[in-house]
């Protein structure tokens, strides 16, 4: 099991004021050097967060395993051919959403990625991994595909309030994940985890192999930063002024 940090976030706030920092690629430094073992980003068609820039030069700096997620869009298809990362995870997409709001409905998409997406990295080395609720009908569609990996969606169970709706959507994750294991795909998980409901889905869930976390972790980065960083500025203010 590995742990690939998605940087989204950083370029969020570094968007936000239109300048150049905090630089996804400096945090993704970070993040490698602090154990990570490999860098997510989503490239989005609105370029909300990561910009294209971005990701070449996450492609050149990146030590580790580094996943492209992104919609099965043609020009999307075409960065990422061009990026060759070491794996793409396809995602559904659409302009209103804050986030990804769901995994991909592989009954909708199935002709498409038969015909265009899969054939496009037949003669690449770039892992594919599609973004899947845990579903017996999606991952049986997914591995018909021949797809190598399924990310499950984690987002429901993160999202879960009672202990009950908890329980059945850590159940639904296990035996997902065992059905996608036994149809020879990897397994990868992500999506709303944080510190608390990571315990459980790592104790429960076989199989799984990259765990991919963004908005929890970069917000925990950020209050367990806070601190220190206040100390800092002061002690300049008050070195200035002494
Ligand atoms: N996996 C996929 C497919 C996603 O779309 C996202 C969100 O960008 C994540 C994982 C990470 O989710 P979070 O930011 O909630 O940790």
């Amino acid at each position: 099991m590995q742990l690939l940090v998605n940087i989204d976030h950083v370029a969020t706030l570094r968007n936000a004021r239109g300048e150049g920092y905090p630089d996804p690629v400096e945090a993704a430094k970070i993040c490698e050097q602090a154990g990570a073992s490999g860098i997510v980003f989503h490239l989005r068609k609105d370029r909300r967060h990561i910009k294209t820039e971005d990701v070449y030069r996450l492609k050149e700096t990146v030590k580790g395993d580094l996943d492209f997620e992104m919609a099965a869009t043609e020009e999307m298809l075409t960065i990422s051919k061009d990026v060759n990362p070491k794996l793409v995870t396809l995602v559904p997409e659409s302009r209103e959403e804050l986030t990804t709001e769901g995994g991909l409905d592989m009954e909708k998409v199935f002709e498409d990625f038969r015909d265009r997406v899969f054939p496009a990295y037949a003669d690449t080395d770039i892992t594919t991994s599609l973004f899947v609720d845990p579903n017996e009908k999606d991952i049986e569609l997914a591995a018909k595909l021949g797809s190598d990996a399924i990310e499950l969606h984690t987002g429901t169970y993160a999202n879960a309030t009672t202990e009950a709706d908890r329980n059945h959507e850590l159940k639904r994750l296990k035996e997902g994940a065992e059905l996608a294991h036994n149809l020879g795909m990897k397994v990868n998980a992500g999506h709303g985890l944080n510190i608390d409901n990571l315990i459980p889905l790592v104790e429960t869930v076989p199989h799984l192999n990259d765990i991919s976390i963004g908005h929890a972790l970069v917000s925990s980065a950020l209050f367990d930063g806070l601190d220190e960083t206040v100390k800092k500025f002061l002690l300049i203010m008050n070195t200035a002024t002494n």
